[in-house]
């Protein structure tokens, strides 16, 4: 706490020489995946001294919601006056610990980093705090308490609405003495989130499980043996495989998979397209309102994503940031101005044992083939005349 104080206060102090800053913002990423590094002038100098510089550093381009937010929040901070630096680090941690030392070098002013692996940022961190440059972990949270605030969604609630919405559907709880089959696919262990997610639907299935109701076919109900290195749907893909070859070839029936979002998603619906041997719909759940995804709904091949607007995160975070830089108070009335739905929580998050980290939380949406204009609403998709929704540019 002492050490965000100072930091607020040298934030004030080095506003004054910001005038002197140029106004370059860099933009990489070396995915194979990805646009070709690219470096531009904001050509905007006055307004980048009144702001400060701002270094945004992504896990990586190859999971598509990161350029959602990656794009979101340099248009946002620069809309606002900021220059910004944004990296994207390839999913390879050594890479962001490396590009956030470089932003830090650079004379950033303020840091936000979605981290790839919660725990392997110490270095970058202790310099940013031995710095005194305040830190967001951003949807993320970091374990090392130079991070001053987290901005985040309600991750157990991401996970509850999965669990529930599994519930409902299969009608868990007029079932009788019908079983029902179910498998699960977590996250990425180095997420902080992933726990959170899986933790959030188990608490909602787990009587399930216990009743009798839903029956685990694989036994493979433990966080670490459901978990997917890096959320790659290759390797939820070929998880999926393994365990539709191991316990469903005999014609067994799958009523549903829980994935914790997107990208496994689309691995496990691979596997039920080409290697489920039954003929039933199975439900499955994801996260993150992904193209490919949002189309398997459309073609009923995936039942629900729950959808986190990342454009709203963003101007959580910029609203966050500017109180920061204005060494304004932060408590729970900064979270009525955002006008963006959005809970302000000590309580949830710890950067270690005992240290808790203040929190803005937005809120999930559940969004099934029969909401998707939901979606159209918040003017970030468009849906086109085969029924298909697209990421508006
Ligand atoms: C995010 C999810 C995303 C996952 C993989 C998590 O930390 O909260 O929205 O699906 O990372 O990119």
């Amino acid at each position: 706490m002492k050490r965000k104080v100072i930091s607020m206060l040298m934030i004030a102090a080095m506003t004054a020489s910001l005038a002197a800053c140029g106004s370059t913002t860099a933009s990489t990423d070396s995915d194979a995946s990805a646009d070709a590094a690219q470096t531009e002038e904001s050509g905007d100098a006055s307004a980048s001294a009144a702001g400060g510089k701002i270094g945004i550093s992504m896990p990586t381009q190859s999971l598509e919601r990161w350029n959602r937010d990656g794009a979101y929040l340099d248009e946002q901070f620069k809309a606002a006056g900021y220059e910004t630096v944004l990296t994207y680090s390839d999913n390879d941690s050594g890479k962001q610990v490396n590009d956030i030392q470089n932003m830090l070098a650079d004379g950033v002013d303020l840091l936000i980093v979605a981290a790839i692996d919660g725990e392997a940022l110490n270095t970058a961190m202790n310099e940013a705090a031995d710095a005194n440059i305040p830190v967001i972990a951003y949807d993320r949270l970091i374990l090392n308490d130079a991070v001053s605030y987290y901005v985040s969604f309600d991750n157990y609630t991401v996970g509850t609405l999965q669990g529930q919405f599994i519930v409902d559907q299969l009608d868990l709880d007029n079932a009788g003495d019908t079983t029902y089959n179910i498998e699960l696919t977590a996250g990425d262990p180095a997420d902080n989130n992933a726990t959170y997610f899986f933790g959030g639907a188990m608490d909602v299935l787990t009587p399930y499980i216990e009743a009798g109701t839903l029956n685990v076919v694989s036994g493979q109900t433990d966080f670490d043996t459901v978990a997917t290195a890096q959320w790659n749907t290759d390797t939820a893909l070929e998880r999926a495989q393994n365990v539709l070859s191991s316990y469903y070839a005999d014609g067994t029936q799958l009523d549903a998979w829980l994935c914790s979002n997107d990208s496994t998603a689309l691995g496990v619906s691979q596997a039920i397209t080409s290697d489920y041997a039954g003929s039933n719909t199975v439900l499955i759940t994801g996260q993150d309102g992904d193209e490919a995804n949002l189309r398997n709904i459309v073609d009923g091949i995936q039942t629900m994503t729950v959808y986190k607007n990342v454009s709203n995160e963003s101007i959580v975070t910029l609203g966050l940031v500017e109180a920061i830089m204005s060494g304004e108070t932060i408590d729970a009335s900064l979270a009525d101005t955002f006008g963006v739905e959005c809970t302000y929580d000590t309580e949830s998050y710890e950067t270690s044992e005992g240290n808790k980290c203040p929190s803005f939380l937005l809120v999930p949406n559940v969004i099934t083939k029969d909401n998707l204009q939901d979606l159209v609403d918040t003017g970030l998709y468009t849906m086109g005349d085969d029924g298909y929704l697209s990421a508006a540019n």
